[in-house]
């Protein structure tokens, strides 16, 4: 069934949606994984840990969901396999310390 785009945009809005989209989260287990997965590219970039990567000016991402899908297009660019709990995780986990989207 395809809905119409309206409908679409009208269950976006709802409050209830607008919870936080990561489900359900292990922060625990994220950092190994983000630190394995990830964090030695974006530390070649910016040095450090790398953290600058998620902090810099003009970073790209604006909300919840776009840093979700974020992390689920760079575990696949990078094939870590991470399942997408643990997508969630790591999304979770960066919205905690660095990006601080409340939505
Ligand atoms: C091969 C190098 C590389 C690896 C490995 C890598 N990234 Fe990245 N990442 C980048 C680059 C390059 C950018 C910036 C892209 C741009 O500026 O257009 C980026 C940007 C990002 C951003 C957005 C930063 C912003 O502007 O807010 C996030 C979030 C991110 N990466 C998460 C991850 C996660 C999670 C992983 C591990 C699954 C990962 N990255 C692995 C190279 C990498």
């Amino acid at each position: 069934m395809r809905l119409p785009i309206t409908a679409f945009i009208a269950l976006l809005a709802l409050p209830a949606l607008a919870e936080e989209p990561w489900g359900k989260v292990d922060l625990d287990a994220a950092k190994p994984l983000h630190d394995k997965a990830c964090q030695s590219c974006h530390t070649k970039m910016y040095g450090g840990d790398g953290s600058k990567m998620y902090t810099r000016d003009g970073r790209m991402l604006s909300n919840q969901l776009e840093l979700l899908q974020r992390v689920a297009s760079c575990n696949a660019m990078v094939s870590a396999g991470w399942f997408p709990e643990e997508e969630g995780s790591v999304a979770a986990w960066l919205n905690k310390h660095y990006y601080h989207f409340e939505n």
